[in-house]
């Protein structure tokens, strides 16, 4: 059963890479560019698992809620190449886009998501190649997250190579958020799209009182 969906699953992705790249050998060095993408994307999921197993015996609760790992799919890639004016290369993938290998961990307070972070960038096989705070920064339309863009290094028969992996660190609340602003911004010919980007921001700025507030809860009820 199991294997007959990883059978379909790469079926699917072997179409859509042939349709992205059309020489053969091209396709066998993307499909092992992809392969490394995975393995450095579970390499830092089981980093931020072993810190929840840690955290949450010292705290008595998880420091996050839920972790989703995801590979950006092959039309995407070239989406986003054709988009930037990239020429469609297994070189030049690598060299611009750091988003292939995506994790988004969500917490339930802030405190843990600075928390988190911080141990993570605190290991010394970890580099940090960028950090955007948009919790403390946040965008104009009211968007907040932590994003880091991290290369880990990872292990292959003959080589050891770093990988780039974008970590998003985000509340519950403010996951809901985005999914809600995430449909607005897919969805096109919207009427009243103005002020539903205006109710937006206004509840982007409620979900970050609530964050605050529900930590100030949090902390109370630790000292007593
Ligand atoms: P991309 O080209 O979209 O990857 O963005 P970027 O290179 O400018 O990076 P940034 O760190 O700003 O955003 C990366 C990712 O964060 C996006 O792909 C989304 O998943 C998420 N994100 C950023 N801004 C928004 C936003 O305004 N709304 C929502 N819903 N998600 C956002
Ligand atoms: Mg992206």
């Amino acid at each position: 059963m199991e294997k007959d969906m990883r059978d379909t699953e790469e079926i699917k992705n072997w179409k859509a890479i042939g349709d992205v790249f059309q020489e053969g050998s091209e396709i066998e060095r993307y499909r092992r560019m992809m392969m490394q993408y995975q393995c450095a994307m579970l390499e830092v999921k089981t980093k931020l698992d072993v810190l929840n197993a840690e955290l949450s015996l010292q705290n008595r609760r998880n420091p996050f809620e839920t972790i989703k790992c995801r590979i950006k799919s092959p039309e995407s890639i070239r989406e986003k190449m054709e988009r930037n004016g990239w020429a469609m290369t297994i070189e030049n993938v690598e060299r611009h886009l750091n988003d292939i290998a995506g994790i988004r961990v969500i917490c339930s307070f802030p405190d843990d998501i600075y928390r988190l972070a911080d141990c993570l960038l605190e290991q010394d096989d970890i580099t940090l190649i960028s950090r955007k705070d948009y919790i403390k920064n946040p965008k104009p339309n009211g968007y907040r997250s932590l994003h880091l863009i991290i290369e880990v290094p990872i292990f292959l028969t003959d080589e050891k190579r770093p990988v780039r992996v974008e970590v998003q660190f985000r509340t519950i609340a403010m996951d809901f958020w985005a999914s809600l602003e995430h449909k607005l911004k897919y969805k096109k010919h919207i009427k009243k799209a103005e002020s539903i980007s205006d109710e937006l921001f206004y509840c982007a700025e409620l979900i970050s009182q609530l964050d605050g507030r529900m930590q100030q809860i949090r902390e109370k009820i630790e000292r007593e």
